[in-house]
C-alpha cells in the first residue's frame, strides 16, 4: 500500500508497518549500519552523559529493584549505567561493538557487576546467543529496523512485565536551522506516530508520555570543533555544504563559559511508548474480533512461531 493512502483519509487500512518502511527507504541519507554507529560512538557517549534524557526516562520508567532488565540498542550505557544501581541485572545489547566496549569500560571504571553485554542486533538470533526473557524490556531510540512489527514481537516477548520503546519526534536531535541554512533537506523519515499506529494495528494500546532531553546545551572549544561535533546530523556532508556550516556558525555561535554554544536553545523532545503485558487489550479487541499482528493477512503469510492460545479467562499470546 502506498504512503498517499494515508491522505485519502483511509487511515484505519492503512497497512503502517509498510507505511514505515516505505518512509525509511524514501529518505536519501539513510544509512543504519554499525561501522556508521562505532564511529559515531565517542561523541554520542560524551553527549548523553550530559543530557537530561536518561534522568527523565528513569523517572517515567519507576524502575523496581527487584527487575532483570533487556536493553536493545543500548549505546554507550545511556539507561544501562544509572538503571544497574536501580535494578537486579541489566542484559545490554546492541550491534555496535565500540559502544559496548565503551559502556564495558564505564561498567568496570563504576564497579558495576550486574550489567551483562553482548553484541547483537535486532536481526540476529537472540535466543541463540543465551537471551531469555526479563521482566523488562526497553528499546531507547534504537528501533531503527525496517520491520518494526517483527522488532515489536520480538521485543515483547522477551519482557515479562513490561515494555518501553522510546521514538522520535519529528526532527528528533536534528536542527532545521542548520539543514536549511547549509541547503539540504531534512527528512528524518517516520517518527513515533508510525510506531503508535503500528502497535494499535496489532492490538497494543501503549501509554505515550514524552520527556525532553533538558536544557543543557553543547559546548564547543572553536568553531572548527562546532563543526565537526555537528557532523554526526549531515550524513555525508559535502565542502560546500560544510563551507555554509561554518558560515552559519560563525554567526550563531556566542560565548558560553570557557567554549561556544548556539545562541538559541534546540529543545528535543522523545516519545516514550509503553505497555504491561499481557500487551494485546481485550476491551478494545475482544475475543473473537481481536486485531492480531497478522490480521487481515493470507494465513500462509502468518510467520509460524505466532501463536495465540485463548481460554474461558485469558488469552495467552506467545511468539
Ligand atoms: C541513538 S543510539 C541510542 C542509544 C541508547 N539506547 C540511548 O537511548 O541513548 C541508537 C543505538 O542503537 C544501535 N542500533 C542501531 N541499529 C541497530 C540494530 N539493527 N541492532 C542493534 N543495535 C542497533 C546503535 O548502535 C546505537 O547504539
Amino acid at each position: 500500500m502506498s504512503m498517499t493512502s494515508a491522505s485519502t483519509g483511509n487511515l484505519k487500512s492503512l497497512d503502517w508497518n509498510m507505511a514505515w518502511r516505505e518512509a525509511r527507504q524514501n529518505r536519501k541519507h539513510a544509512r543504519n549500519d554499525n561501522t556508521a554507529w562505532n564511529r559515531r560512538a565517542p561523541s554520542f557517549a560524551k553527549h548523553t552523559k550530559t543530557s537530561g534524557y536518561a534522568r527523565n526516562f528513569l523517572r517515567l520508567m519507576n524502575p523496581e529493584p527487584n527487575w532483570s532488565v533487556l536493553d536493545i540498542g543500548c549505546g554507550p550505557g545511556t539507561l544501562a549505567i544509572p538503571l544497574s544501581g536501580l535494578v537486579r541485572t541489566v542484559t545490554a545489547i546492541d550491534f555496535s561493538d565500540v559502544m559496548i566496549s565503551i559502556l564495558d569500560k564505564r561498567c568496570w571504571e563504576q564497579s558495576v557487576t550486574n550489567v551483562a553485554t553482548h553484541v547483537l542486533g535486532w536481526e540476529d538470533d537472540w535466543r541463540q546467543a543465551g537471551i531469555r526473557e526479563h521482566d523488562v524490556a526497553i528499546a531507547s531510540r534504537s528501533l531503527v529496523v525496517e520491520d518494526i512489527e517483527a522488532a515489536v514481537i520480538k521485543l515483547d516477548r522477551m519482557a515479562g512485565q513490561q515494555v518501553f520503546i522510546t521514538s522520535l519526534v519529528g526532527d528528533g536531535p536534528c536542527d532545521r536551522r542548520i539543514f536549511d541554512a547549509i541547503g539540504r533537506d531534512l527528512d528524518r523519515g517516520p517518527d513515533y506516530l508510525f510506531v503508535y499506529n503500528i502497535l494499535h494495528q496489532m492490538g497494543i494500546l501503549a501509554d505515550i508520555t514524552f520527556v525532553a532531553n533538558g536544557d543543557n546545551t553543547t559546548s564547543y572549544a572553536n568553531i572548527d570543533e562546532a563543526v565537526k561535533g555537528l557532523h554526526w546530523m549531515i550524513r555525508d556532508i559535502t565542502d560546500a555544504e560544510e563551507s555554509r556550516l561554518k558560515t552559519y556558525l560563525e554567526k550563531h555561535l556566542v560565548k558560553s563559559g570557557k567554549g561556544w554554544a548556539l545562541s538559541y536553545k534546540h529543545t528535543v523532545r522523545w516519545a516514550v511508548l509503553s505497555w504491561k503485558k499481557p500487551s494485546i487489550s481485550r476491551d478494545v479487541f475482544p475475543l473473537g474480533v481481536t486485531r492480531t499482528p497478522w490480521a487481515g493477512r493470507p494465513r500462509d503469510t502468518w510467520r509460524p512461531e505466532l501463536r495465540v492460545e485463548s481460554t474461558n479467562k485469558t488469552t495467552v499470546y506467545s511468539y
